[in-house]
């Protein structure tokens, strides 16, 4: 199936210049979100994934189904103040701004097979701090899985050592 089919470009959103990549054309189409998700499913089993990480909020619609489908947990990375419990935390900088993300403290059991999940890698500031969270916590990074690479902005060069998948180009 080719996915881009199913992503709508947006152009100068948010800002003027910015060619959006829409993603909810894809979710709300149930056979191409299905096969996205079985995508990533098959790269997790083959990397013996025992915990599935997503940063808020797309990072979310990607990883859920993907934990369940493998039968294994789903631990939120959130924002600054969402999470109720004790949290460690690590400031990232964005494509259009900078922020503070936030795990729990016992959202990972060290020496855990770990994967990261996120609709889009642009910069990569984002997965680069919940890749600091997830190894913060003593958990493996065994692989990082994304929709979207966004190649010009060259995000993968923040995640050298790393196992990545993405299903799209840009
Ligand atoms: C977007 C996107 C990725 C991140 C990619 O999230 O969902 O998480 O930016 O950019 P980066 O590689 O330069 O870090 P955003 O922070 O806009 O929030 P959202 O997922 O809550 O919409
Ligand atoms: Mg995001």
């Amino acid at each position: 199936m080719d996915l881009k089919q199913f992503v709508t470009i947006v152009p100068d959103w948010p800002k003027p210049g910015i060619k959006f990549k829409d993603i909810t054309t894809l979710m709300d189409n149930g056979e191409a979100y299905k096969y996205a998700t079985d995508q990533i499913v098959e790269y997790a089993k083959e990397k013996e994934i025992e915990i599935v990480v997503g940063p808020e909020a797309r990072g979310f619609i990607i990883g859920c189904p993907v934990a369940y489908s493998l039968g294994v947990g789903f631990a939120p990375v959130r924002k600054e103040g969402k999470l109720p419990r004790e949290t460690i935390k690590v400031n990232y900088g964005l494509e259009y701004g900078k922020d503070v993300l936030t795990i729990h403290k016992d959202a990972i059991k060290p020496g855990q097979k770990v994967l990261i999940t996120d609709d889009l890698l642009a910069t990569g500031g984002t997965i680069d701090a919940t890749i600091k969270l997830v190894e913060g916590l003593g958990g493996i990074v065994a692989g990082i899985a994304f929709l979207i690479e966004l190649s010009y902005l060259d995000g993968r060069s923040k995640l050298g050592g790393y196992d990545v998948l993405t299903l799209m180009k840009y």
